[in-house]
């Protein structure tokens, strides 16, 4: 019996490791993608005012600050019993738009194409944007600049590219300008183009990885995503809604603060990532997907008009291709060509530089749970507090930790499809890893890491005795 083990997995977000597990006869028995980091965010917020969640959960995260900041808000919005003005609701939009571009382009751009442009097999040096803008300067600069757009737009809505604090209980700090609302209009034709570039490129390239559409984690499975009214996207707001394999709604939670009556959390004991499922199916049989993949199959429109027209070519491939999660590619490039469209239309929104933006109240309700689709998911935190307006109780449900259980039956059926043996070739092990890298893991808010997040591996033989620790990080 021997292990590979492929450690740190590269070009994701944090730290992770994968163990293969190979029997005597060089079959792969099992294979495992570990999250090796502490958990206790959820400890650690308790006795503070509930004001200050909002800003203390974006510093869950350097990747995705905005994404729980939006959570965050919304859960917070519910302990003051009210509704926020429109204008917030659009303004919060927008930043929750400009961070899926952003991040999109960080998964797809830099950590994906050198994959998809030079191959999985080109040399691993290679495999980096540096590659990608060697053999196609035109897809790796408007990759470079799909991410700046993104950025940008935060920086300019929340004054600080990490951690803007402008998203806040009862709506935003502060209203649009009509300068800002022009700069950023501005960038809209070129972010615009670029998008429907891409996707004409990466639609190009499919029959390329019929074997990968075929191999990584392709399976049916529950999708769960924010699904709106006449089955529209709702990146910010909808039902949760849970679709079967062949696209059926099954369920759809109207209230989020029934959410435990959807989602269950077990504990795998080798993985600090906890493995939602869905209840009524229980574990494991409840295993779903979440993020772009099971957005796009969860929804019959975007509601823009060039991203409806992609929606349409996705949705017209076999239902088991798109069962496959290599195709959250192709879905986060829609998504992003949406974003840009999306933002434009809120832009043009009559009330869009209205400057009520913000509703003030005393706590009104002693619990709260917020919802929102994050660029690799749905994202949910729960608060309950104290007459004193303090925190008791946070749950925090992250995007990343919605997919683990497929990210590891996805690492399994990889691992079976391509490793024979200990003669392992590079190219077999970046198939396995780019299984993972589809899905977009951000394993530094999916494990409420602060700061650095250490790594242990362990070899451990055949009989469960240590061969050898090491501690990097
Ligand atoms: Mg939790
Ligand atoms: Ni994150």
């Amino acid at each position: 019996m021997k292990t590979i083990t492929i450690d740190p997995v590269t070009r994701i977000e944090g730290h992770s490791k994968i163990t293969i597990q190979l029997n005597d006869a060089g079959d792969v028995t099992d294979a495992r993608f570990h999250v090796t980091q502490f958990r206790g965010f959820e400890k650690l917020v308790e006795g503070r005012p509930f004001q200050e969640m909002p800003a203390i959960m974006a510093r869950i995260c350097g990747i995705c600050p905005v994404s729980h900041l939006i959570a965050s808000a919304k859960a917070c919005d519910q302990l003051l019993s009210i509704e926020i003005p429109p204008t917030a609701v659009m303004l919060r939009k927008i930043m929750n738009l400009a961070q899926m571009v952003q991040s999109h382009a960080l998964s797809f751009f830099y950590l994906s194409s050198p994959d998809l442009l030079l191959g999985m097999d080109a040399p691993p040096d290679q495999r980096n944007v540096l590659g990608v803008l060697a053999a196609n300067p035109e897809l790796a600069q408007g990759g470079i600049a799909m991410r700046r757009f993104g950025q940008t737009i935060i920086e300019m809505l929340g004054g600080k590219r990490i951690h803007p604090g402008w998203i806040i209980p009862g709506g935003v700090s502060e209203p649009l300008t009509p300068e800002k609302r022009e700069a950023i209009l501005a960038t809209i034709p070129a972010a615009r183009e670029f998008m429907s570039k891409a996707l004409v490129w990466f639609s190009g390239i499919l029959d390329r990885y019929e074997d990968e559409i075929a191999h990584f984690a392709n399976f049916p499975s529950l999708f769960m995503a924010l699904v709106k009214p006449g089955k529209r996207l709702g990146m910010y707001d909808g039902a949760l809604t849970v679709i079967d394999a062949e696209g059926r709604e099954i369920d759809a939670l109207e209230n989020p603060r029934r959410y435990a009556d959807m989602i269950g959390e077990a504990v795998e004991p080798d993985s600090y990532l906890k493995s939602p499922y869905y209840k009524p199916y229980g574990y494991p049989a409840g295993m779903f997907r979440v993020g772009p993949l099971a957005r796009l199959n969860s929804v019959a429109r975007c509601g823009t008009p060039l991203a409806d027209k992609w929606l349409v070519r996705f949705q017209a491939l076999p239902q088991e291709e798109r069962w496959s999660s290599f195709h959250y590619h192709y879905a986060r490039l829609i998504e992003m060509l949406y974003g840009v469209e999306r933002i434009e239309a809120l832009l043009n929104e009559p009330e869009i530089l209205s400057t009520h933006v913000r509703a003030f109240a005393q706590p009104n309700s002693l619990e709260g749970v917020g919802i929102s689709e994050a660029p690799r998911g749905t994202l949910l935190h729960h608060y309950k507090i104290g007459e004193d307006g303090r925190i008791k109780f946070a749950n925090l449900i992250i995007a990343t930790g919605n997919n683990n259980m497929a990210m590891n039956r996805g690492v399994l059926q990889a691992a079976r499809e391509y490793i024979r043996g200990e003669e392992v070739r590079d190219g077999m092990l970046n198939r396995v890893e780019a299984v993972i890298r589809a899905f977009d893991p951000c394993l530094s808010c999916s494990t409420h890491a602060v700061g650095k997040m250490p790594l242990n591996v362990e070899l451990r033989a055949p009989d469960g005795s240590l061969v050898r620790s090491i501690t990097q990080g």
